[in-house]
């Protein structure tokens, strides 16, 4: 008998997800029919090729995007436009210039008419924890682009999400600071335990910060490869120096490469 106890619900269940785009002349087949759930407090990587489906999955798991076939069901329950509990974070860090910092992390409360009172605590603590406090009331222009990522993560989780998507999160940020944010990810990760689906070009990172990685195929996509990360938590890292872990991220190297040689044969 399947386990019917709330936690065996996932966050988020794709079943046989399709998605075409009607484009003119021909319509554009961007996702084939996948299958895959995240459980509750895990996090998920999506590694694949540039323009493979990746953001439009997550725009699915969104609810900004339906699905032409197939159906999506989040915390067991059919999933019908934008959830209030799913926190989403897009690639550019788009906070918007006339509000402080502070108010763009309020923003989504803003939006959902819910008083500033009650989740400016929050605010401030989720501020501090990613090394913004004494920051609040400067504008988005004042704070260098690793900065305004972590305020836009703050912005997400504001609303204590159960869920969070990010679509490549730290992709515009130089080499040094994607790792500062990766570990800054990681430490709110082992504090908060939320399930997050996040799509990144990184392996390093998506086998420091994932629990399993799914690797898309070239477009239409479909999931080539399903890896769960061996690696126990807390994580440290210096991990990324091992063996072990080098091993796994050139087995991953390769499946994406082989992905990429079919699209050009
Ligand atoms: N709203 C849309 N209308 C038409 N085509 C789209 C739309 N969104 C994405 N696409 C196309 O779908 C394919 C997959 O896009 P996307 O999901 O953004 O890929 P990825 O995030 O993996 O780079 C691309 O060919 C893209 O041009
Ligand atoms: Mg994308």
């Amino acid at each position: 008998m399947p386990d019917a106890s709330p936690l065996a619900v996932e966050a988020i269940r794709f079943h046989e997800v399709g998605k075409t785009f009607p484009t003119k002349p021909v319509p554009l087949r961007a996702v084939e029919r996948v299958s895959f759930g995240v459980a509750r407090g895990e996090l998920l990587a999506i590694l694949g090729p540039s323009g493979c489906g990746k953001s439009t999955l997550l725009m699915m798991a969104a609810g900004l995007e339906e699905p032409t076939e197939g159906r999506l069901e989040r915390g067991g329950m059919p999933l019908v436009g934008p959830h209030r509990q799913t926190g989403v974070m897009f690639q550019d860090a788009t906070l918007l210039p006339w509000l402080s910092v502070l108010d763009n992390v309020l923003f989504p409360a803003t939006i959902r008419r819910i008083p500033h009172a009650k989740v400016v605590d929050r605010a401030m603590e989720l501020l501090r924890t990613v090394g913004l406090k004494g920051f609040e009331r400067a504008r988005p222009h004042e704070l260098s682009g690793g900065m305004r990522q972590r305020a836009a993560i703050c912005r997400a989780l504001v609303l204590d999400p159960d869920l969070l998507l990010m679509d490549e999160p730290f992709s515009a940020l130089d080499a040094i600071t994607r790792d500062e944010m990766g570990d800054v990810l990681l430490d709110l990760w082992q504090h908060t335990h939320k399930s997050a689906i996040f799509v990144t070009h990184s392996i390093r990172e998506a086998v420091l910060l994932a629990d399993r990685v799914l690797v898309m195929s070239r477009r239409p996509a479909t999931v080539a490869e399903e890896l769960v990360v061996p690696f126990p938590r807390p994580r440290d890292p210096r991990l990324a120096d091992t063996p072990e872990f080098t091993a796994i991220t050139a087995h991953l190297r390769g499946v994406i490469a082989a992905g990429m040689q079919g699209e050009m044969a």
